[in-house]
């Protein structure tokens, strides 16, 4: 062996998985990528230089056509909480499709009032937040949000945060604010976007004690100047997902809610990415604030990968919508409330959210390990199973290190590790692995990682 080949340090090796998947024999990943091109919208993404095919998931695992096996520490961008295909889940909505697949909510079926009554049951005592409205996607359910807020306060303008993101549908991309996901189109009046309370990049930042409070100053100057006075509502998320997994500051959700209030309005906690014991400490991502919102909604997480999201509000605001009819055909149909209801079982059966603290914790450690490592390592940062890592060109500038993030995010590929990447300037890992990860799952990430950083390009 060459002096040179001997210093390649040797891969990673991945734990092992008793799973076995199936051979696959449909069209080959070059015929669906071309088939893509031409016949699917080019606005639709693909990670990597030469996209991967993906043919098949069981638990943290997801297979390509080959039968290649990779850990995913995205977990299809935070929609697999409990595993892919976790066979309770598949039992249950296996059932369900051999009953039923669709009836419209016209008629009565138990699954949807059985699961409202659950999903009640998880939010915190006296908060009143009882009342859930069903729908399709976390987009759906941030359009429906604004319309209640809006309805029940009998006021328009809209507050969210800049670098957050609420979805694609034209009301949710006006709330988004990750300028990356902005067409130069109107897509929203009355939507307007306060300071990001970014502890990392803001003005503000980690050595301030203060900063909390002069970030929410912000939105009482968007109060003043911006709005009539009056608000409908202010929309944020717990932990920033696409935004770079950025964590609000101690106090601000407070100090905000507080705000907001006193303007006449109500206050929505996205919880798309958060919710379903992902922190770890805490069920939901406002509970980790201290704070009690007037209106949550959901989606990913809550279905492990149906198309399924929901609001829930409190019974005075949810009677808003009933002034006049209000319908959605998909919304609450029996096959995603099964996948929703066992989902929800297998949380809190297997105590899924202790495991998010505790794997979480460990992987957490494993990271901020690599952070003394590897000086582009700028910031770890997130709660439970929802971690980030921010890579820049050095730590006193703090200056993005976009190219270096996508290499590693290819190299990390290359040694079997899906991971994502978010932030405005692309250089955030983002770090969501379904809630079934282990604790030696997560030691091979880290070492996957720290080769990954470790690689010059
Ligand atoms: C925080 C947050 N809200 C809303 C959405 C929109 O959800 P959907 O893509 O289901 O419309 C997303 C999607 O990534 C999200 O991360």
């Amino acid at each position: 062996m060459s002096a040179s080949a001997a210093k390649v340090p040797s891969r990673p090796t991945m734990p092992t998985c008793a799973f076995v998947p199936q051979p696959y024999s449909g069209p080959s990943r070059q015929e669906v990528l071309s088939m893509r091109r031409e016949f699917l919208t080019p606005a639709l993404l693909t990670y990597y230089r030469d996209p991967i095919m993906i043919v098949q998931g069981h638990m943290q695992w997801l297979f390509d056509e080959t039968g290649r096996r990779y850990l995913d520490a995205l977990a299809g961008i935070v929609t697999v909480s409990v595993g892919h295909c976790h066979p309770k889940v598949l039992e249950a909505v296996q059932a369900q499709n051999a009953l039923l697949q669709h009836a419209t909510t016209i008629y009565l079926h138990p699954q949807g009032a059985l699961f409202a009554k659950r999903l009640a049951g998880t939010m915190p005592a006296s908060s009143g937040l009882s009342v859930t409205y069903f729908v399709n996607s976390g987009s759906e359910a941030n359009d429906l949000a604004l319309l209640m807020a809006r309805l029940k306060t009998g006021a328009w303008d809209v507050i969210g945060l800049r670098n957050g993101y609420h979805g694609m549908s034209a009301t949710a991309m006006g709330l988004t604010a990750l300028q990356s996901w902005r067409h130069s189109v109107p897509t929203g009046f009355g939507l307007h976007h306060a300071r990001l309370p970014d502890l990392y990049r803001g003005p503000f930042r980690e050595d301030d004690p203060h900063a909390a409070a002069k970030y929410a100053d912000d939105v009482a100057d968007l109060i003043r100047h911006c709005t009539p006075g009056k608000v409908a509502a202010f929309i944020a998320e717990p932990i920033q997902g696409v935004g770079g997994t950025v964590e609000l500051p101690p106090g601000y959700l407070k100090a905000v809610y507080e705000i907001v209030r006193a303007a006449g309005g109500l206050c929505i906690c996205d919880e798309v990415q958060t919710g379903f014991g992902r922190m770890g400490e805490h069920f939901w991502g406002f509970e980790c604030h201290g704070v009690t919102p007037d209106i949550v909604t959901m989606a990913k997480g809550i279905g492990n990968g149906a198309p399924l999201a929901a609001v829930t509000t409190r019974a005075d605001i949810a009677a808003s919508l009933a002034q006049r009819l209000h319908f959605n055909t998909y919304g609450g149909n029996p096959v995603s409330m099964a996948q929703g209801l066992a989902t929800l079982d297998v949380i809190l059966g297997e105590r899924i959210q202790d495991r998010a603290h505790e794997v979480g914790g460990h992987l957490k450690r494993g990271l901020s390990a690599l952070q003394k490592r590897h000086s582009s390592v700028g910031d770890v940062r997130g709660r439970g199973l929802m971690l980030g890592v921010e890579l820049v060109e050095d730590r006193v500038s703090r200056k993005p290190a976009t190219a270096q993030t996508a290499e590693v995010v290819e190299r990390c590929r290359e040694m079997g590790v899906l991971v994502g990447k978010g932030g405005l300037y692309g250089n955030v890992l983002r770090i969501k692995p379904p809630m079934c990860i282990t604790r030696e799952d997560c030691d091979f990430l880290c070492a996957v990682l720290d080769q990954a950083l470790s690689a010059r390009s």
